[in-house]
């Protein structure tokens, strides 16, 4: 071949990789000149039958054109390469400062209840709880008889329970009536069951009892507390629900009355009444709990040692306490799933509870 020619080859292709327009027709550039089967390998294929003397001077000038062909081609991969990063990142631009659109985040309203279980759990959490959980469907056996409840106890009917038709079948392997539990204190069983002390947790939830009034509805909500170790006592808890209360209500001071009462899975027990100044309303008190020192045979029902383990526990409504903070006035509205109700009392999904930003923003 002559230098012509392989000039015009040269100019051939240099046009050629300065009209790809992306990454792929690079490539295809490339293999057609230098791959294997390209031209310019083609080329040096024929220099084996060449005479040395024109070995060495068409040698020479078909590496030069290699050299430039390449380094062309690795010029305008690059710059092509640059080009469609800067088209991704601009397709892909976001103005992080923008205020949030209004949708469904933006409308949806988060229903009092949850968002008070998010401020009592971020108490609770700064305290050193645990969040537990159990079922809404639990057995007789959890629900009452573990709880030192007996079959007969009046407080079965006291709870006014729904039964099951169909029994289930109890943690140890019986049949047990099923029942839609009457309040969180069997996620303290299945947490003593199944956990070593010490246990510190908070578990709040579904509960139903067959009562409907003003102020009752048949399913409610309770969360329950419960600490377990060797020394913890009635003045820890004491110390705790204090600090909740202050906490909770946003207040400095809180007046609390820790009034006797009964329970058959504490003793002593009490029920627990706060001022309610706390939410505007001096002179009068409001029940929230109830509470107690874990009953030892309900811990040697789950297993442990009450000679080595003590601990305690309570019992709150969340409705209750939901409605006193935000001035609630009718529990059954709560419930109703109506969406102006909702949307005058709901909270933004974007108001998250911390404390250190407000409980109630
Ligand atoms: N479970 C009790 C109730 O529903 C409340 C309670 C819980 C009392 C834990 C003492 C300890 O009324």
């Amino acid at each position: 071949m002559a230098g012509a020619d392989l000039g015009a080859l040269e100019t051939e292709l240099l046009g050629e990789i300065a009209s790809a327009a992306d990454l792929a027709g690079i490539e295809q550039v490339r293999v057609a000149a230098l791959g294997k089967k390209g031209r310019v390998s083609e080329l040096m294929a024929t220099l084996g039958k060449m005479a040395p003397d024109e070995r060495k001077s068409f040698g020479a000038a078909i590496n030069q054109v290699k050299t430039k062909v390449s380094d062309a081609l690795d010029a305008r991969k690059a710059l092509l390469d640059k080009a469609a990063t800067a088209a991704k990142l601009a397709a892909e631009r976001a103005d992080v400062t923008l205020p949030v659109r209004p949708g469904p985040m933006g409308e949806g309203r988060i229903h009092p209840v949850s968002q008070v279980f998010d401020e009592i759990a971020e108490i609770f959490a700064d305290m050193g709880f645990r969040i537990a959980e159990g079922p809404d469907i639990e057995t007789d056996d959890l629900n009452f008889t573990r709880l030192n409840i007996p079959p007969e106890h009046p407080a079965r009917q006291m709870h006014d329970t729904f039964y099951l038709k169909t029994p289930g079948t109890s943690l140890t392997g019986e049949k047990a009536p099923f029942v839609l539990r009457t309040h969180t204190s069997p996620v303290q069983i299945r947490t003593m069951m199944n956990q070593k002390p010490p246990i510190r947790i908070i578990a709040p939830g579904r509960v139903y009892r067959m009562d409907s009034d003003a102020t009752h509805t048949p399913m409610f909500h309770q969360i329950e507390g419960l600490v377990i170790d060797e020394t913890t006592h009635f003045g820890h808890m004491k110390w705790c629900l204090e600090e909740f209360c202050k906490a909770f209500f946003e207040v400095d001071q809180v007046k609390m009355r820790f009034r006797a009462s009964h329970f058959p899975f504490t003793e002593p027990s009490a029920e627990v009444d706060v001022g309610a100044e706390a939410i505007g309303k001096p002179g009068q008190w409001l029940e929230i709990l109830g509470c107690g020192m874990v009953h030892p045979k309900v811990i040697a029902n789950c297993g442990l040692d009450p000679e080595k383990y003590q601990g305690w526990a309570f019992g709150m409504g969340l409705d209750r306490i939901t409605m006193l903070k935000y001035g609630i006035p009718d529990l059954r509205d709560m419930f109703n799933a109506d969406l102006r109700w909702l949307r005058h009392y709901g909270f933004s999904a974007f108001d998250v509870p911390t404390l250190a930003g407000g409980m109630s923003t």
